[in-house]
């Protein structure tokens, strides 16, 4: 299903029907990330999976940043007709714009489930990195990504399978949508502060041996914010959504159905 909006086209799918909780998958990858999650999810609720702009099957464009980002996602629900504020869950770059939409569009967000992602900024050095990997990119493809990514991204028991098929959607990614993202993420703010003051209820979800937003990330999210529960992905590394689809969608459901109820 596609929505038309001012000249960009998100691709997105809906499963189920209920209460709206959008989901905002990884860098370079697609909603589909989600899949084995929202299945588990769609008996209850409304799953909304886009493909951020530059990733899957939504169209690149240069600047790629989270506002713009969490922008896209704002016209995305309008043109959905989703006018009651949803529960986002965003893992990795999902998260950071899902910090991006609750500062730009706080009345859309009902709630934040943090799936191995992290508050802080990149460092100076990082984002060098990142700006540098972009160039590469655009000039050698994004299998540079994939190859240096692939290795990081799951705990050591994970199948070979479920590493080529990850390997093979960064891969596919057009340059320019993963160069865009790299710039996007290398400029993105410390978002510390938005989790301090959102006054919503927050879960955050690490998988155990997550290397790239580790469980201190994780530990310092839940500690911004007052009540928010952390849960900790046993055989998991940063892929949690696909290694432990089952845990991953177990926790998301305990918390989804403790929110207080949306105002009529
Ligand atoms: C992701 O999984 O979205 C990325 O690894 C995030 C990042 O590189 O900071």
């Amino acid at each position: 299903m596609r929505a038309s909006d001012d000249g960009v086209t998100l691709h997105h799918e809906t499963m189920g029907e209920g209460e709206p909780v959008l989901f905002l998958h990884g860098f370079p990858f697609a909603g589909a990330l989600w899949h084995p999650v929202a299945e588990r999810l769609a008996d209850g609720w409304r799953c909304i999976l886009p493909d951020l702009r530059g990733m899957g099957r939504s169209p690149a464009t240069d600047a790629a940043g989270m506002d713009d980002h969490a922008d896209d996602l704002a016209r995305l629900l309008d043109a959905l007709g989703e006018t009651r504020p949803v529960a986002v869950v965003g893992m990795s770059m999902g998260g950071y714009v899902a910090f991006a939409l609750a500062r730009r569009h706080p009345e859309r967000v009902r709630a934040l489930a943090l799936v191995d992602t992290r508050a802080e900024p990149d460092t100076e050095e990082g984002a060098r990195a990142r700006l540098a990997t972009a160039e590469r990119v655009l000039r050698e493809g994004s299998r540079v990504v994939a190859d240096d990514m692939v290795g990081k991204l799951f705990a050591a028991s994970a199948p070979e399978a479920l590493r080529s098929r990850w390997h093979a959607v960064m891969a596919a990614t057009p340059p320019q949508g993963v160069a865009a993202a790299l710039r996007g993420m290398a400029a993105r703010p410390d978002s510390l502060e938005t989790l301090r003051s959102l006054g919503r209820p927050v879960l955050v979800i690490v998988g155990a041996e997550d290397t790239v937003t580790p469980a201190e990330s994780a530990r310092r999210m839940a500690d911004a914010v007052p009540g928010a529960r952390l849960e900790t992905v046993d055989g998991a590394g940063h892929m949690a959504v696909v290694e432990r689809p089952d845990a991953v969608a177990d926790a998301l459901r305990r918390f989804l159905k403790e929110l207080p109820p949306l105002k009529s």
